[in-house]
């Protein structure tokens, strides 16, 4: 059976001064043994008292990003046998205060996201059923909606670490997945939000929310998108 390092991130506020690495002989004990399946062999047989986040194990909460070897990912969504290596370094999401372990603080992250208004605004009177969606505009949203708020985009975005008031990508794709909602109203209030100095000028187009996204959805296309609409109404 094949056997692979993991050389781990540990770190208990309780009892740690600083940060240390652990160094743990996990096996493959099927083919598709996922990321996640080997930190549960660490946590589960090794060491009980080994932090991290997961819930769904199906791609789907979002709850456990990672960054292994240096990039982003979902343990849940990732073959270890996929990484292509014998090594692995497993670290917390970068940019992120660390709670402890692979466990972050993600209260920026969700409150960067709240400050772009993430839901439906409408100005219209409530009509008396529910707003019709056109196939087409309904189609507009795909790309946008998938998104599971997983953090790997910001947390791998040079800007958001050097601004702590940086939105940050994923705020970006979800002010634009509402701005092109056929039943939202809301343009005017979240234009001036992303146009403030910590907004979409801030990126720099170097794309690595789009690589680090397990989705493949493309925050840097949507700020492209918000700058020009931000340009045409000269706001
Ligand atoms: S493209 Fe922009 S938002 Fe994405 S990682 Fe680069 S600087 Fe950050
Ligand atoms: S855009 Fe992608 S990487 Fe960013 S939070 Fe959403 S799913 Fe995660
Ligand atoms: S455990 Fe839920 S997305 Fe991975």
């Amino acid at each position: 059976m094949k056997t692979v390092t993991f050389e781990v991130f540990r770190y208990d506020p309780d009892k740690d001064k600083e940060a240390y690495y652990d160094t743990f002989q996990v096996e493959l004990r099927r083919p598709g043994y996922l990321l996640l399946d080997a930190l549960n062999q660490i946590k589960w047989e090794l060491d009980p008292t080994f932090t991290y986040r997961r819930s769904c194990r199906e791609g789907v909460c979002g709850s456990d990003g990672i960054n292994v070897n240096g990039v982003n990912m979902l343990s849940c969504m990732t073959k270890v046998e996929d990484l292509g290596s014998d090594h692995l370094v497993i670290q917390p999401l970068p940019g992120m205060n660390v709670m402890r372990d692979l466990v972050t603080d993600v209260d920026d992250f969700f409150n960067k996201f709240i400050t772009v208004k993430p839901y439906i605004i409408r100005k219209s009177p409530n009509p008396d059923k529910e707003i019709y969606q056109s196939p087409e505009d309904r189609k507009l949203l795909d790309g946008l909606y998938e998104c599971i708020l997983c953090g790997c985009c910001s947390s791998s975005c040079p800007s958001f670490w050097a601004d702590k008031k940086y939105l940050g990508p994923n705020a970006f794709l979800r002010a634009w997945r509402y701005i092109v909602d056929s039943r939202d109203e809301g343009a005017e209030e979240r234009l001036p939000i992303l146009n403030d100095k910590h907004g979409v000028w801030r990126c720099h187009t170097i794309y690595n929310c789009v690589e680090a996204c397990p989705k493949e959805l493309n925050p840097t296309d949507a700020i492209v998108k918000i700058r020009k609409m931000l340009l045409d109404q000269q706001i």
